[in-house]
């Protein structure tokens, strides 16, 4: 796996973004389509899918349990779902790479089964908090062994689960999804509520698959016992995986780029919605809906940023995005202010840190906080940072060799592939001059 070999990047100063690219397929959706498609009844077939990875690790999962998938092939999958009941356990132990996201939908979904699974995964994920879906799931009847409430964790057999009523702490579309799918395999009604919009990828997919889900506001509920019908799906470009060309274009003078079909879901455009206060030049055109879920064309020119107080609403909008949207702090006029960005610090690494201390070696004034960060604009100078194996790190760094005054090397880049392979490639068409060298 990526861990085990060690990539660096290294960053020339300089250059603009330009041209019309497509950036690989959204993560969350692939993950959803190999779950939700392996559950179902029929064939499901699935376009643009991620090839990173994590979704590759999700799609492994469903093969282990006795799913028959083809491909992936040029984004193509092709699941023969097995129906609600159809999964087997696998005698091997799940290993689960770098992938939160298959870590905890994968937990909800497993503990309405009648076979045990034990799941596993790499550093970074075996660091990070599980009992925000094992705590849930156990009170939906679930009996799950941690390690302290860190992986590995084993998910006992055939426990019958009830529906509960449960508010989410933190809002996290990772622990929905995992009460919802678990929701599907409980007795009577299960009920979601959360403290601010999260991405509804999960809720669109069953929909879109005839599972009846009930959206009240800030509240989600399913009924266990329904099924779900084999659809085609066609998986939008990620927006995340945009986002490093968005704010690229947004701070290199003479930049004009345009990031085709990614998908503008409403819990996803935080970043846009942020970019635009700093006064990003952005439009969206070709307008559409694949699958129910919001596509667009992207174009960015380049415009001076100001910095911003980061709304709040905003940041579950714009989870991911936070490390680029750090460099475009780091290049903006004034200072820029993230407050209730607490889950930054349990992301794939703590990406306040990370960021606050690669932009401190870079020469730019941050200062973070328990729950965010204060960024004043500056001129980025070059140096040596680490991603510490974190694969938005390593990109948004990489990007800020755009306005760099000097070469930047970016250390422990390997994971870049669980979201987004062939970065460099992309990146260097599109005008970055950026190498890659194994160590
Ligand atoms: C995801 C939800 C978010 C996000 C992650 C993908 C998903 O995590 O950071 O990259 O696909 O549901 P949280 O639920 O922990 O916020």
């Amino acid at each position: 796996m990526s861990s085990e070999h060690k990539k660096h990047y290294i960053v020339q100063p300089g250059g603009k973004l330009q041209g019309e690219l497509r950036v690989p397929g959204d993560k969350s959706i692939s993950h959803r389509s190999i779950m939700l498609g392996s559950l179902a009844e029929g064939v499901t077939e699935v376009s643009g899918f991620l090839e990173g990875e994590d979704a590759l690790a999700t799609l492994a999962a469903f093969r282990a349990m006795g799913v028959q998938i083809d491909g992936p092939q040029n984004g193509k999958v092709t699941i023969h779902g097995v129906g609600m009941h159809g999964l087997k356990g696998s005698d091997k132990e799940i290993y689960l790479g770098n992938s939160g996201t298959s870590t905890r939908l994968l937990s909800g979904l497993l503990a309405g089964q009648n076979f045990a699974t034990t799941l596993t995964g790499d550093k970074s994920l075996s660091g990070r908090p599980m009992r925000r879906v094992t705590d849930p799931l156990a009170t939906m009847g679930a009996v799950i062994d941690s390690d302290e409430g860190k992986l590995p964790l084993t998910i006992k057999a055939g426990n019958k689960l009830t529906g509960i009523t449960y508010t989410l702490p933190m809002a996290s579309a990772q622990v929905k999804s995992c009460i919802l799918l678990a929701g599907m395999y409980a007795k009577g009604k299960t009920t979601v509520t959360e403290p601010a919009p999260t991405r509804d990828h999960t809720e669109r997919m069953l929909t879109g698959m005839g599972y009846a889900v009930e959206v009240n506001g800030d509240t989600v509920s399913i009924e266990g016992g329904g099924k779900l019908t084999a659809t085609s799906i066609d998986v939008p470009a990620d927006i995340s995986s945009a986002t490093f060309f968005m704010v690229g274009a947004a701070i290199a003078e003479g930049s004009d780029i345009t990031l085709t079909h990614v998908g503008i879901n409403p819990t996803r455009i935080g970043v846009i919605n942020i970019l635009k206060l700093m006064g990003a030049d952005i439009t969206l055109s070709n307008e559409g809906i694949t699958g129910g879920e919001p596509v667009a064309d992207i174009r960015v020119r380049y415009a001076p940023l100001k910095g911003i107080q980061i709304p709040e609403d905003q940041v579950p909008l714009a989870i991911d995005e936070f490390p680029a949207l750090f460099v475009a702090a780091a290049c903006a006029e004034g200072t820029t202010i993230l407050t209730g960005a607490e889950e930054l610090r349990v992301k794939e690494s703590d990406r306040i840190q990370a960021m606050a201390d690669g932009l401190q070696i870079l020469g730019i004034d941050t200062e973070p906080t328990a729950d965010g960060i204060i960024i004043t604009g500056g001129i980025i100078g070059s140096g040596e940072v680490e991603s510490h194996d974190d694969h938005r790190i390593a990109m948004s760094f990489a990007i800020a060799g755009l306005q760099a005054g000097g070469t930047i090397q970016i250390n422990d880049c390997a994971n870049v592939a669980t979201s987004f392979p062939d970065f460099v490639g992309l990146a260097t068409k599109a005008g970055l001059e950026i190498d890659e060298f194994d160590v």
